[in-house]
This record gives C-alpha cells, structure tokens and sequence, in this order.
C-alpha cells in the first residue's frame, strides 16, 4: 500500500474511532456523513497487494481526499510531507470522534444488568487473584501462557452491559488486533454475584465449549493448504463484575492482547453507538489467521529461552544469592516476583531486571501468613500465576549454644523454616490450580549436613528446610511439582549476611582481612575457588531449565567441594 498509493507519505492507522465507522454495518454512508467527500470509503478487502491498488485507485479518483476508511479495518491518510499526513491522520481520527461523541446514544451496549455491575475494588482484586491461576491453566492447555488482568472502568462497563455475550460473540474485526486477541473471548457467564466456587466449577464447562467452538471456525473454513491449528484456547477470557485476563507467550504480548481487547471494546461501542457492530465474517478472519504469510512470520521468531512464560516468586531476592537468582531466571526468559523484606532492595531489583514486563517488587515478611498469601496473591495478579518457587529468605546468627537466646533462635525458625514452609503451601495451592506442574527450590546450606561448631539455630533451621525438600518432593510429586534444594558454603560477595557484621567478625576470626575472606574460604575448598551468588544461581537454572525434568528430592552442594558436607 506504502508504495502503490501515489503520494509521497502514507499512514496506516488502526484508531478506535476510525475502526468504529469501519466496522458499522452502514459505514459507508456514515463515513460521507462524517467527513463529506474529504475521507473515502474503500470496501473490505484482506489487507495485502490488492487492497494496496484499490487505495491507489480510490486516491486518484478522489483527489481532494486526504485519506480513507477501510471497511471493517481502519484508516489510511496521506500527504505531501510526513508532517502532513500525520496531521491528515489526526484530522480523519478526531473528526471521526466528535461525528460519535454528537451522534452516539447514550447506552450503547444496553442497559446495566442487575448483579453485573463491578465489584468494589479490593473485593474484584482479591476475587481476580482466586480464579487467576485456574484461568491460566485454561489458556494453557495447548501451550503455557503468561496472563495480564485488567480492571479498567472501560472492561468493568462492558462487562454489565446488556448487550456483552453477543458482542463478544460477534469477536474482534481488526486483523491486527484479533491476531492477538483470537476471534473472540471467552466469557464467565455468571454474574458479579457469583461465589469463586461457582465460578471454578464452571470455567472448565467454558473452556471445553470454546475449544470446541475454535475446532468448528477451524474446520468450517480451513482448506487442504491451511497450516495445522495453532491451539484453541482463549487469549482473552472475561469475567463480569471482576475483570479481564489477557495471555501471551511472554508478559508483553499478554498485555498488549489486553490492550488491543480494550480498544475492540472501544471500537464495538462507537459502532454500536451510531449504527450496529458489523465486524469481517468469519471466513475472512480466518483467511487472516492462517494466512500463510502469517505463518511464515510465526515460524521465522525466535527460538524461546528456557524459562519463557514461567513465573518465578524468589524470596529475599533484594540482595545477594536471591538477587542473583533473580537476574538469571530473568534472563532465561522467565517473569519475576521479586519478594523481600526490604521493598527498596526488591524494587530496585524489579527495577534493573527491566520493570513490570519482567519482574515486579512485593514486600513481604515470610514468617507473617497473612504476608505470604498477600505476596502470592500479587505475584498472581501482576502475571496470572506461579511455576517456580524459590525459598531464599535467610539471615544468620552463628552462636554457640549457651549464648543461643530463644528469640535468636525463633527469629531464623520463623523467617526460614516456617517462611518457607508457609511460601511452599501458599505457591502449590497456586501450581495446582494451574495444573501446570512447578518447581520449588529450597537454598538450605553446607550447615544442614555439616555439624560446624557455635552454630545450633542456623544449622538446626537449614536441616529443617532440607527435610521440607524431601517431603514436599514427596507430597507434591502426583501433581507434578518438583522439589530440590541447593546447599551453598561460603557466598561471601554480595551476600547481606556477611556484609552485615558477620563477616567482620569470621574475618578476625581467621586472621585475615574481610576482603580476603571470600578467598579464604576458597583455600578450605577441594576446589580451591571462590563461591559467588550466580554459581548458586547457576544450579537454580540447572535444576528448573528443562535439563534434569525427572529429578526431585534433590539437594545440590554449590562449594567448591566441602568433604564434610558430601551428601550419602
Ligand atoms: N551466604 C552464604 O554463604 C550462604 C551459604 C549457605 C546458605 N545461604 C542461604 O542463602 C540465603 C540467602 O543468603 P544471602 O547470603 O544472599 O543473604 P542476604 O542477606 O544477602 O539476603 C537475604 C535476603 O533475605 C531477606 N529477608 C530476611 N528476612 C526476611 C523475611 N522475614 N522475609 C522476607 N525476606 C527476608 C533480606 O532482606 C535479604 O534481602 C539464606 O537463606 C542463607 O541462609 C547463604
């Protein structure tokens, strides 16, 4: 089109109120109403070679016009200087708004139906945050998603509105929106009203019927030259009175597929607020989707990394071995909670790690139950879910047993033993709805095999976390969810532990400078080389990145080989 229409800038838009009048079932005579002989209309044609001759041909025999109305589609403007066709564009998308906003009814998609209306806020989050994981694991079923949620008042509006089912059933009309979306949502026929119960019980009923539904558009028009189905589940599914969940195959794409559901609302509005809502037929949209040219551009993306569209929550993740975590689970393609006590560490942690895309902040103390379900329940809303959990929180108290107090002792019991104890349960509730399987990794130490001296809480706390390995690999084995644990010695640079005082005073201890402790420690090792924070790192993506897929119940050293402390 860029090249065939004869002028030397082209725009090509997709703006709600320009698809609005594209998409009205008389939008033809809407459009001459709107704009007189200044925007044309050119007739549905898929987007391609000849749609671009047709603009062109339109052009030359309009030549007062600065632009057009694609037919169920969206605009093009063009102009003598790219300063001019953009400013053509705003013309065509802002005269189009005010021709909607003077003509449009008032209650485009009907009345409010009572017991639809949206919840208040904290309540629609909290119900969001329930049903999140067992929609997630509806949309996938064919291949794992990443999920967004939105409650905007444009959603929460639509979703009360009489007219909901059969606009969403009518689906999406813009290709470059749809492409995205699917040709239509799946929709929570239940009321605001409805208990989270009511709703699990009928999402799978739902989602049986969608696929079903997505089988018959596939075999309806599908030819002998067709590529295969891409999967039939839903990209956008919607529940009244709480929201929209939105997926994708990383947390951007589900984002923009909500993004581009919000604007079909937008678009189905001001279609229905002037005329009807009369998107592309459904043998056009499918000619779209498995057009082969998009399956050329499918098959040419990239490779996933190892741990795209898995969600990990790594707990004390704003400093040290977490914090290297982290970055590695982030940089195998995986989404990030990054859970601490110190919410300036985790943010800036969230922060480097590339923002809400990748990794969000929550600040959280693992001992406090009601902490931990909050620091899920945030986790799930920011990406739909949990996969891969890692209990990391831990601080230290190396002392001798008659100078052991009972608050030092239920201090590293609480954050560590029953913190990670309260993550494991909060995150399987979550894996199991999913029904996706998952991972937990537990960082125990060389202390909870090795009997070190003046050290009976830490290393008493870390044998009790490794023994949570072994019996959470065992209870969690039937639903799929790996457990394994990592036991690190020595982790001096980096790590909030030493730096804390601690190392100061091992440092004199030995004799040496506390600069020179990480390669102290090193010389004790068979190995005889430093430990830092990404070699545990490393044995985290060893155990959750696909290449030990039947192994649990496992503890890895990262130690630079500690004789005493070999597990048998
Ligand atoms: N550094 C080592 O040599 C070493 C060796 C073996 C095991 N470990 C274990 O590795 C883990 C991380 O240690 P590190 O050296 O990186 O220490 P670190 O102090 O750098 O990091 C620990 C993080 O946990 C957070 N945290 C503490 N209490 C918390 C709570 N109640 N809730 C949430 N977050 C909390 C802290 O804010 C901190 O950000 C600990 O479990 C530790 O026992 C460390």
């Amino acid at each position: 089109m860029h090249c065939l229409v004869d002028a030397p800038h082209v725009d090509h838009l997709h703006p709600d109120s320009g698809i609005a009048l594209a998409t009205a079932a008389d939008g033809e005579k809407l459009t001459e109403e709107c704009f007189g002989n200044r925007v044309v209309w050119v007739p549905w044609r898929r987007p391609g070679f000849q749609l671009g001759l047709d603009i062109a041909a339109i052009k030359e025999a309009h030549p007062q016009a600065i632009g057009c109305i694609l037919g169920g589609h969206g605009i093009t403007a063009w102009g003598e200087s790219s300063e001019q066709a953009e400013a053509n564009s705003l013309e065509i998308i802002r005269t189009a708004e005010e021709f909607l906003a003077d003509r449009g009814s008032d209650e485009p998609f009907g009345a409010v139906v009572p017991g639809y209306e949206p919840l208040p806020e904290l309540e629609r989050r909290a119900k969001a945050a329930a049903i999140f994981p067992t929609i997630r694991g509806i949309a996938s079923a064919d291949r794992p998603q990443v999920g967004h949620f939105t409650d905007s008042d444009v959603v929460l509006e639509f979703l009360s509105r009489d007219k909901l089912v059969p606009l969403a059933e009518l689906g999406t009309s813009c290709p470059d929106h749809f492409l995205r979306t699917k040709v239509k949502p799946l929709v929570v026929d239940l009321p605001a009203t409805a208990s989270v119960e009511e709703i699990l019980a009928r999402l799978p009923q739902l989602h049986e019927a969608y696929r079903a539904d997505y089988q018959g558009y596939y075999d309806r028009n599908a030819t002998a030259d067709s590529p295969a189905l891409r999967g039939a589940d839903p990209a956008i599914v919607l529940v009244p009175g709480v929201g929209m969940f939105s997926f994708g195959a990383n947390k951007q794409t589900a984002r923009v597929a909500g993004e581009f559901y919000v604007n079909a609302i937008n678009v189905m509005r001001g279609a229905e607020s002037v005329s009807t809502y009369a998107p592309i037929s459904e043998a056009e949209k499918f000619r779209i989707e498995y057009w082969a040219l998009e399956e050329a551009k499918l098959a040419r993306m990239p490779r996933p990394k190892p741990l795209a569209t898995r969600i990990a929550l790594v707990t004390g993740a704003g400093s040290g071995i977490g914090k290297a975590i982290a970055a590695r689970v982030a940089a195998e393609g995986g989404c990030v909670v990054v859970a601490d006590l110190n919410l300036d560490n985790a943010q800036q942690v969230a922060d480097e790690l590339g923002g809400p895309d990748v990794a969000v902040a929550v600040k959280v103390d693992v001992s406090d139950e009601a902490a931990v379900e909050q620091a899920l329940a945030t986790g799930v809303l920011a990406f739909g879910g949990v996969d891969l959990v890692v209990n990391n929180a831990g601080l230290s108290l190396s002392k001798p047993l008659l100078e052991t107090t009972v608050k030092d002792w239920d201090l590293q019991h609480d954050v560590m033993a029953k913190g990670s104890f309260l993550v494991s349960r909060e995150a399987a509730k979550v894996m199991i709805a999913q029904d996706l399987g998952g991972d937990i990794v537990y960082i125990s130490s060389k202390n909870s095999v090795f009997a070190g001296p003046n050290n009976i809480a830490y290393s008493a706390v870390k044998a009790d976390q490794a023994h949570q390995v072994r019996l959470l690999a065992a209870e969690l084995g039937p639903h799929g969810i790996r457990v394994n644990g990592i036991n690190p010695d020595g982790v001096v640079r980096g790590s909030g532990i030493f730096a804390g005082g601690w190392g100061a005073k091992r440092a004199e201890t030995y004799g040496v400078k506390e600069e020179d402790l990480g390669a102290y420690y090193a010389k004790r090792t068979l190995l005889g080389k430093e430990v830092l924070p990404e070699h545990v790192a490393d044995a985290v993506f060893a155990l959750t990145g696909g290449d030990l897929s039947q192994t649990t119940g496992l503890h890895i050293p990262v130690d630079s080989g500690v004789a005493a402390a070999f597990l048998r």
